[in-house]
This record gives C-alpha cells, sequence and structure tokens, in this order.
C-alpha cells in the first residue's frame, strides 16, 4: 500500500487564503481555543500531556510537561510569557515558513491556547528577519485576532487577557538556541545563556516563559478540539501524531511532507518520488546540520525520536537530505563545519577555536595529508572533545554530522 500524507497541520494549505480570518473560522479555526477555554487552564496542559505531543523545534521535549512546569514555577507570580520560536535557523529546514505563510492563524491559535494553559498575558513570536512573508502574513492574523476579540481583552467573551506581539531576529542561527532567543528578545547581544535555570523559571524578562516551536504550536488546536485519543491514533507511542518533514536533494519531488510518525526513511523517498532520474541512494543527512548522516542500512528504520537516538541517529526538526552515489559526502560535511565555523559566536573556547580547527582539519584531508585516517580520527576526537566541553549546544553539535560521516562513509572521506 502506497504511503500517504496525514495533515492535521498542513491541512488548510493550498485550500484557504492565509489573508482571511473568516476562511480560517470557516475551516473550523479558533474551535481549539474556545473548547480550551471552557476548561480550566490545568485541564489544557494536562490533556496536552497526554497526547503525547514533543516539541517540533529539534529536542523532542514532553510539550505538555513543558507547559506543566513554566505553569507551576515560581508560585505567586504574574507575569509569565510564552515565545513561539519561529526562527527556523536549521539548514534544509522550511516546514516553519510554509505555516507561517500560508496558515498563519494556526499557530496563532495554539500560542494563544498555549497562553492560556499556563496563564500568560503575553506572546512574543520571534520571527527571523529574512522571512518576509511570514511577518507579513503572521503580522495581518494578528491584527485580524485583535478586530475579531481573538487577542487582547477578554478574549472571546471570557476573562482571559493576551496580548501578542512580533519581535525581528536577525539571521544568527544561534538566536534560534532558546535562552539566545531570549537575550535577543530582550534586544541584547544573541549570546547564549548558561542553563540551568531552564526558561520555564527564568525567561525572558527574568519571568518564566514557555519557548515552543511553530510546528509544536499548530498541533494544540486539534490536539484541544479533537482530544488525546485522536492524536494517540495516529504515529506511535513514544512519538504520536504526525511530523512534517523538508526533504531536499536527490529525490524527484523535494518539498515538505506531513506524515503520521513512524514512516521509514524509504516510504519518505517513495513519498517523494523517489531518487531523482532513477539514481542510487548513498545517504541522508537527517536534522540539519547539527544531524547525522545514515546509509543504506538505515532505509527501513523507523522515523521516530526514540527509534532515531537508539541507532544513533537524529530526528531533529524534520530536515532530510538525500545524497546520490555521485555526490560528494566530504563536500557536505566541509559545508556542514564551515556552517558552524561561520555561526559560532565565539564567547567560549572549545567552539571558537574548535570550529576553526575543524574546517581547516577538513581542508588538509583534502589536500594530501599523509596520514588521513589518523587525522579523521583526530577530528572527531576534537568534536568529542567540544562537545564535552563548549558552553551551549552550537559547540556540542559539529560531533554529531563528523562522527556519523566518519561511522558510515569513512572511505570516502580518507579515500
Ligand atoms: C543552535 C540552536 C539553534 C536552534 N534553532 C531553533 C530554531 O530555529 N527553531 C526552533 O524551534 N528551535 C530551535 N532550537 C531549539 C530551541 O532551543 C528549543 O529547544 C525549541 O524552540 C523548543 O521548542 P519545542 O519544545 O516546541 O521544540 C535550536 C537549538 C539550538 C541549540
Ligand atoms: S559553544 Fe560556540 S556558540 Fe555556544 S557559547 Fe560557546 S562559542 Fe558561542
Amino acid at each position: 500500500m502506497s504511503i500517504q500524507e496525514t495533515r492535521i497541520i498542513l491541512k488548510n494549505i493550498g485550500k484557504i487564503d492565509p489573508r482571511n480570518i473568516d476562511e480560517y473560522i470557516s475551516a473550523s479555526g479558533y474551535k481549539g481555543l474556545k473548547k480550551a477555554l471552557t476548561m480550566k487552564p490545568a485541564e489544557v496542559f494536562e490533556e496536552v500531556m497526554a497526547s503525547g505531543l514533543r516539541g517540533r523545534g529539534g529536542a523532542g521535549f514532553p510539550s505538555g510537561l513543558k507547559q506543566k512546569f513554566t505553569s507551576e514555577s515560581r508560585p505567586g507570580l504574574k507575569q509569565r510569557y510564552v515565545v513561539v520560536n519561529a526562527d527556523e535557523g536549521e539548514p534544509g529546514t522550511f516546514k516553519d515558513r510554509v505555516i507561517m505563510e500560508q496558515d498563519p492563524h494556526i499557530y496563532l491559535e495554539g500560542a494563544i491556547i498555549a497562553a492560556y494553559a499556563i496563564q500568560a498575558s503575553m506572546v512574543y513570536i520571534y520571527i527571523r528577519g529574512e522571512y518576509q512573508e511570514s511577518i507579513r502574513n503572521s503580522q495581518k492574523a494578528i491584527d485580524d485576532a485583535y478586530a475579531k476579540g481573538i487577542l487582547g481583552k477578554g478574549i472571546m467573551g471570557t476573562d482571559f487577557d493576551c496580548e501578542m506581539e512580533i519581535k525581528l531576529g536577525a539571521g544568527s542561527y544561534l538566536c534560534g538556541e532558546e535562552l539566545t532567543m531570549l537575550e535577543s528578545l530582550e534586544g541584547k547581544r544573541g549570546n547564549p545563556r548558561i542553563k540551568p535555570p531552564f526558561p520555564a523559571e527564568i525567561g525572558v524578562f527574568k519571568k518564566p516563559t514557555l519557548v515552543n516551536n511553530v510546528e509544536t504550536l499548530a498541533n494544540l488546536p486539534a490536539i484541544i478540539a479533537h482530544g488525546k485519543d485522536w492524536y494517540r491514533s495516529m504515529g506511535t507511542e513514544d512519538s504520536p501524531g504526525t511530523k512534517i518533514f523538508t526533504i531536499s536533494g536527490q529525490v524527484n519531488k523535494p518539498g515538505y511532507y506531513e506524515v503520521a510518525m513512524g514512516i521509514t526513511l524509504q516510504q519518505l523517498l517513495d513519498l517523494c518520488g523517489g531518487m531523482r532520474d532513477g539514481r542510487t541512494f548513498k545517504a541522508a543527512l537527517l536534522g540539519g546540520a547539527a544531524g547525522t548522516f545514515v546509509d543504506a542500512s538505515m532505509l527501513n528504520e523507523q522515523m521516530t525520536f526514540d527509534n532515531l537516538q537508539k541507532k544513533g541517529a537524529t530526528l531533529g526538526s524534520g530536515a532530510v537530505m538525500i545524497f546520490a552515489e555521485d555526490d560528494s559526502l566530504y563536500d557536505m560535511l566541509h559545508n556542514c563545519l564551515r556552517f558552524f565555523k561561520h555561526e559560532s559566536c565565539g564567547k567560549c573556547v572549545p567552539c571558537r577555536v574548535g570550529t576553526t580547527m575543524l574546517v581547516k582539519k577538513a581542508d588538509d584531508l583534502r589536500n594530501g595529508h599523509p596520514d588521513k585516517e589518523k587525522l579523521l580520527a583526530d577530528m572527531v576526537r576534537d568534536a568529542e572533545m567540544m562537545a564535552g566541553t563548549s558552553l551551549c549546544f552550537l559547540g556540542q553539535s559539529p560531533v554529531l554530522p563528523l562522527k556519523s560521516a566518519a561511522r558510515y562513509f569513512s572511505k570516502e572521506l580518507i579515500g
């Protein structure tokens, strides 16, 4: 049986005008919020916890639990925030952009539901400045939601008040990392903060803050409207629901695909019309630059958070880059390493020096080093050391593509 898409988040794409709130409402829009507002805030996050939804920004943290932590941290404090992570900086990832450009109300609705669950009165949306259409359509959606009483004072006739505002990023990969993003939101230079404390405790303006990815939030309206059992009827036990994969590289139909979790890499390939012009599959890079290379032995593995982790791979944000027999994995790895060097903020030595050294050593791999096998092993060791000593996840990331490339494709890298 051929695999089909299962569209929950993307259900309206191509069917409604993203700049017309009435069309969203006619397509059952804001029903989830309406229902949430009849529930107690704790009932909302308990429903999300029971649904098993996990964060779609890369780490896969249980979303309901994060809402609960943020709601219950520092009791007595009135001000809490929701921050929507719309920075989407991971190479190969373009799913949030599709949502923001083509159905912005769905993630706004999710953000208001999340705000109600943790009793936040302010939502910030942090969008990368390059995403002009996302910014325009999100701003229009916010303005229209205010005009309809879906934002502002007394939302939908209840006593819940919530404001929403867009803040723009300036194209720094690191500013997608939640604590760095909060620094940037506060108007400071995008340097990471030390973790813990987590944003649930000390977030933006030192207040408890729920940070969620756009896709994560876009799941909430349907979860609240249809319930946890409906949501759990899709996907797998540990990764329920659907996931948007963004597929690029050597396939016939690259693009975005929303599928039930549990799909295998081979099934995803089939969904994209197979390898481009009959080429042979060589490798996939899963999860972007901060992801892992896999070879054909992984084609029949389920693409879920836990299964991929068990196999030493990553799901990350759902970016999948496909390589064919004649593509150079050396070039791709070199690209990833240059990316980390470029994006390192330079605050801590292991990452600042380490990312530069890794690019230099990768150059040497190509330029006829006398002992390439040892050089590659040294690079993996250096990256492991960086992973153990760098301040934030950026410096801990180069080990992922490097070690996985060395594991599956060492012959090609040193050949
Ligand atoms: C270097 C770096 C970049 C990141 N970029 C993004 C991003 O662009 N979008 C995103 O949602 N999460 C990004 N994350 C993950 C966030 O820190 C955070 O885990 C996420 O926004 C939490 O939302 P979720 O629970 O809904 O996944 C990044 C993390 C790191 C370390
Ligand atoms: S690990 Fe890299 S990006 Fe993170 S603080 Fe250190 S230098 Fe900056």
